[in-house]
């Protein structure tokens, strides 16, 4: 028998800022539970420049969605894309990219219109909702698969176990990549997330590199098979399909961009952070555990929704201003860079009753942010939503009850800025007896 009733392993003590004088977002107890500081910047400062990063950072709702609507005053590109400026570690990096490998083009994340739009196009075609409807089965026969791996066993580490493998191997076999490879392209996109922290020393930096160089010579062999001979996968039409105005078909630099970031990164870490975010959430949460076991089908949908609410992967993303702007009487200069922080809109009480919470009945669920909005609007939400629905129904189905394994947890985070990462979650469980 599960204890389920004992006490959460929820972080005690998150730091709470009195004041904006004490608000810090980029210090590593503060991203462990940044939630309460959000709240603060949300009521006293909706745009608040970050003195650690320079970032001007906004956390209101309604400013994000129409920040995210704007392409006329807000640009995706970044200053990393203009290699005339780079210095110090990113430059020794930039050399590096170019003796040893490719030079990462700007990828769809970092790119405007009209570029963004024509590139986007193959994007839509390769994830048209056709192909995700053919990858539903793959995807619901895994995660039964993943879970039968262990559900004999009452216990398991959940990250690794089953939120890092379902969404790994169902994008590696859309990349080309073979089944064995799958954990050798998580470490490298581990040391990708690795290289984007902050305050990393030269070594650092170039370690990071050179683990991408590795990956880029992998994938380089199956771009040139696929250019060779074609296949169904989502990577054989990203390589193949000419982008609309470009009058060609990508180049390596640009296929090598989309890799890490926009397809291994984008595509999987997110995707594994919300299934781990979602069971531990479960774990703390019995009541709404019990609701969800009582009619998955009425309460899965919305709780996918509630999950990337609430946790939001993806915390928050950078657009650079295209004119020098007011906002909230805050000055920001042509060039400036701000910081959307989905994560914190999603928690706004303007446009969320009880957002801290989660409710299986929220109308309006699926309008948080955690997919952003507007034209860079998540290519694969569509993909992920199936992915968490698939995880937590097989889940659901295959657990009578479970709790977090004693002793086991200490639910940190993986100290990001952008990314919100659990690093494990030990689970007891008793299994659902076979009917
Ligand atoms: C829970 C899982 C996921 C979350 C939370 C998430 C979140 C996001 C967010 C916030 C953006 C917006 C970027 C911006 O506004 O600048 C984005 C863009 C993107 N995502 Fe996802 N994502 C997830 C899963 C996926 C998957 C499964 C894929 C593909 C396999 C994917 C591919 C992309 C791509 C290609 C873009 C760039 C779109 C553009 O700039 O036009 N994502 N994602």
């Amino acid at each position: 028998m599960i204890d389920t009733e004992r006490p959460v392993n929820r972080m005690e003590n998150p730091v709470c800022p009195a004041t904006l004088a004490e608000a810090q977002l980029a210090d590593e107890e503060v991203l462990e539970c940044p939630y309460p500081t959000y709240d603060l910047l949300r009521e006293q400062a909706p745009v608040w420049r970050d003195p650690r990063t320079g970032l001007f950072v906004v956390t209101r709702y309604e400013d994000l969605r129409q920040i995210l609507l704007d392409t006329e005053h807000w640009s995706n590109w970044r200053t990393s894309n203009d290699h005339d400026n780079l210095t110090g570690a990113a430059l020794r990096a930039y050399e590096l990219f170019k003796e040893k490998g490719w030079v990462p083009a700007p990828s769809l994340a970092g790119r405007d219109d009209p570029e963004h739009r024509q590139l986007r196009s193959i994007f839509e075609s390769a994830f048209r909702p056709k192909r995700i409807q053919e990858l539903d089965g793959e995807v619901e026969a895994l995660a039964y698969k993943l879970l039968d791996e262990f559900i004999d066993d009452g216990y398991c580490e959940l990250v690794s176990q089953y939120a890092v493998p379902l969404p790994l191997i169902i994008i590696c076999k859309q990349m080309g990549a073979r089944d064995e490879d799958v954990w050798q392209i998580k470490q490298w996109t581990d040391a990708w997330i690795k290289g984007g922290g902050f305050g990393l020393t030269e070594e650092q930096v170039l370690w990071s590199t050179e683990m991408e160089i590795q990956a880029q010579h992998y994938f380089q062999a199956i771009f040139e098979r696929l250019r060779e001979q074609p296949d169904d996968t989502l990577l054989s039409d990203l390589v193949n399909t000419p982008v609309p105005g470009w009058g060609r078909t990508l180049n390596d630099n640009e296929l090598h961009c989309h890799m890490m970031q926009d397809t291994f990164v984008g595509g999987s870490e997110t995707t594994t952070n919300a299934i781990s975010a979602g069971v531990m959430l479960l774990a703390q949460n019995p009541k709404v555990w019990a609701l969800l076991k009582s009619d998955p089908d009425r309460y899965l949908r919305t709780f996918c929704e509630e999950v990337v609410r609430l946790e939001s992967p993806v915390q928050g993303l950078t657009r650079m201003a295209k004119k020098d702007m007011e906002l909230h009487g805050v000055e920001i200069a042509k060039g400036e860079v701000l910081m959307v922080r989905f994560a914190a809109a999603n928690r706004d009480p303007e446009h969320f009753d009880n957002p801290n919470e989660i409710d299986l009945e929220r109308r309006n669920a699926a309008s948080h942010l955690g997919f952003s909005s507007g034209t860079h609007y998540c290519m694969g939400a569509p993909l992920a939503r199936r992915e968490l629905y698939w995880a937590f129904k097989a889940f659901v189905e295959g657990i009578e009850e479970f709790a977090l394994a004693q002793g086991k947890n200490d639910l940190r985070h993986y100290p990001n800025y952008s990314l919100r990462a659990l690093n494990e979650l030990h689970i007891e469980f008793v299994r659902k007896t076979r009917g």
